[in-house]
């Protein structure tokens, strides 16, 4: 599938180890930056991936920076995209079969490149569960415009 890989300056390295390794898997890469370790704006790149993912250019994304949330954030505020952050193997699962999360935030300064390299590898496999979950999916995707809509 198509990839969209977005990282800062936290993120760069990681980003191009995974990118790398997408690749070998068979994937086709869009790195939409950056390109170094100079310090630029999470936020930047979480919006492109975020864009990228929304419209269709991109089937998945990966964003990456110290934390893998900030950029996650910003990812998130592309409607459409569905960020969520995993430090763990059944993270990177049930993002995929619960929430049909198509973009995975990861943190350079939290998790080593081996774990990062293995929950790239199960977000990508895990098909998305539907059933009861689509509804609840369906419901990310056009949030209540008011307060009415709140259980309590
Ligand atoms: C950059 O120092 C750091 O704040 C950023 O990479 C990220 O962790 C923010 O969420």
């Amino acid at each position: 599938m198509r990839i969209a890989f977005g990282a800062d300056h936290a993120g760069f390295e990681l980003k191009e180890l995974l990118a790398r390794y997408a690749a070998e898997l068979g994937h086709e890469v869009l790195d939409l930056g950056t390109s170094s370790t100079v310090s630029v704006d999470y936020p930047d790149f979480g919006f492109a991936v975020g864009r990228a993912v929304a419209s269709g250019r991109a089937e998945r994304g990966v964003v990456v920076c110290g934390t893998g949330i900030g950029i996650s954030i910003a990812a998130n505020r592309v409607p459409g995209a569905r960020a969520g952050v995993a430090t763990d193997l059944f993270s990177a699962q049930l993002m995929r079969e619960h929430n049909d999360a198509n973009i995975l935030g990861l943190g350079a300064r939290a998790t080593a490149a081996p774990l990062a390299m293995a929950i790239l590898e199960t977000f990508l496999q895990t098909p998305f569960a539907g059933g009861r979950h689509q509804r609840r999916v369906d419901k990310l995707d056009a949030p209540p415009p008011r307060a009415e809509g709140d259980p309590r």
